[in-house]
């Protein structure tokens, strides 16, 4: 009796031993160190970059190569190369047709688009993606559109979206985050009739001018790391050192008018929180897939990765001369100082676009996407990406409801809040845990915020055919599987 009481005592000790390490194991890889959570792994050898400030760079807008009016074709490279952010240091990069980030691909409504895109990289294999864009599944440039070394590939489709502020990257499996980091994105820019009539600035790289904001990290040569310590696997990679338009510590001389600034986090991890020094206001007049019906005026924006805003600034509040400084969560990136008026004057328009506002009830199907895991096991439903595996099947043209909730991390370690971003649609959030979408997320998104223990409802019609990508675009929880895939036929 008492040998089985001891028997049974030690099965016990054992299987809750296995049990915690399993648990362990599960929620937490390996070898935490509880205290450097919130610590980059290799804090020792970075450095925060201060540069003195520069006029900002504007991405050049590149020419198209049609001769026919309908159509337009665009040519693109993807190089290695080197770039000086910090003088006298050679930071190794990679960029489209230059040494960082790429040119602007500008279109219209109802046009034909031929890009070409060529891979002179070392690296084995790239993609290139058009975020945001509605086209089928084999011109969308996910991972099952590689374009090896010396080789090219020249999707062909029709933009049938309104203007809007899109961008390309890289997407191919596991190396998307290296990638982007080390320089290849480029803004994608839609115009329409709508953005024709609007009396807003549209003068590119004058009173309308884009904003990629990045943070990285610069090691003590001035090389970017791309080295994940246990922070970055659990975050994402954040850096410590901005950037726009690919320069550190950049000003702008505005005129005392209103001006057109599109807002594109191009970060691979980090949410920024974006005011201007003198706290004014702004409106915000796009969001990811186009206008808002309306401009929504606020004094701060919150813009995860991979998302877009299009904001109107007055400057016109300003001294001759004064200077504020656009900040990041409290620290300034980027100083504007203000000159004399354009001549030119615009008011805040008070309305934009129109919206048709999708019915709940014309979802035929709700499907569910969980956030879950840690670390390297974060995953969607449970699954971690599996490039022959499809996860949903969809019809076309269907509408469906998705629900999206987070439901990662756990309790004591607090969670993390993770984007998601779908291919091949534009959506329309309907709530956020039951409530209606604040007004600058009432237009058409492509990348939603989830916080943590959040539920968002979210609502789209799929018109385009192929294989499209469901993600997280923290990239680093991407790459390390946090994705899936439809299939839309
Ligand atoms: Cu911006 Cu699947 O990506
Ligand atoms: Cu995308
Ligand atoms: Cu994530």
């Amino acid at each position: 009796m008492k040998k089985n009481f001891d028997i049974l005592i030690a099965s016990v000790v054992v299987i809750l031993g296995v049990f915690f390490l399993f648990y362990q194991s599960r929620d937490m890889p390996g070898q935490l160190p509880n205290l450097s959570m919130n610590q980059p792994a290799d804090k020792e050898d970075n450095q925060t970059i201060k540069v003195e400030e520069s006029p900002l760079p504007i991405p050049p807008l590149l020419e198209n190569q049609s001769t026919d009016p309908n159509k337009a074709e665009f040519h693109l490279t993807a190089q290695n190369a080197e770039k000086e952010f910090v003088p006298g240091k050679r930071t190794e990069t990679m960029g489209y047709n230059g040494n960082y980030l790429g040119p602007v691909i500008r279109v219209r409504k109802g046009e034909e688009v031929l890009v070409k895109v060529e891979n002179e990289l070392e690296d084995d294999i790239t993609t290139i993606h058009w975020h945001g864009l509605e086209v089928d599944g084999d011109k969308d440039g996910g991972p099952h559109s590689g374009i090896h070394p010396g080789e090219s590939w020249s999707p062909e489709f029709k933009i049938e979206q309104p203007a809007a502020t899109l961008w390309y990257h890289p997407h191919p499996e596991q190396q998307t985050g290296r990638q982007v980091y080390n320089g290849l994105a480029g803004l994608f820019l839609i115009e329409d009739d709508v953005s024709d009539r609007l009396d807003i600035p549209k003068d590119y790289g004058v009173d309308d001018i884009p904003l990629i904001i990045q943070d990285k990290r610069f090691n003590s040569e001035g090389g970017f790391e791309y080295k994940l310590g246990m922070h970055d696997v659990m975050h994402g990679l954040q850096g410590d050192t901005m950037l726009v338009n690919g320069s550190v510590n950049p000003f702008l001389d505005v005129p005392r008018d209103v001006m057109r600034l599109r807002l594109l986090n191009g970060s691979n991890a980090s949410v920024y929180e974006l005011n201007f020094s003198n706290n004014q206001s702004f409106h915000q007049i796009a969001s990811d897939g186009g206008f808002l019906e309306e401009p929504v005026k606020m004094d701060k924006i919150v813009l995860g990765p991979a998302e877009r805003a299009e904001i109107l600034v007055d400057f016109s509040n300003l001294n001759e001369g004064e200077t504020i400084k656009l900040e990041n969560s409290g620290s300034e990136f980027m100083k504007f100082t203000a000159k004399k008026e354009s001549g030119k004057k615009y008011n805040i328009p008070t309305t934009l676009t129109t919206i048709e506002k999708m019915d709940a009830d014309d979802a035929v199907n709700t499907r569910e996407f969980v956030f879950e895991g840690m670390g390297p096991r974060v995953n969607i439903n449970g699954k971690q990406f599996d490039m022959n595996r499809i996860d949903e099947e969809l019809n076309l043209n269907d509408t469906e409801i998705w629900e999206v909730s987070n439901e990662s991390g756990m309790g004591m370690m607090g969670g993390t809040v993770h984007p998601f971003h779908a291919h091949g649609t534009q959506f329309q959030v309907l709530d956020r845990d039951g409530n209606p979408p604040p007004p600058n997320e009432a237009g058409w998104k492509d990348t939603f915020l989830v916080s943590p223990g959040e539920k968002v409802r979210v609502i789209a019609t799929f018109k385009h055919s192929g294989k499209f990508m469901y993600h997280c675009h923290i990239l680093e929880h991407e790459d390390a599987g946090m994705m899936g895939q439809i299939k839309v036929e």
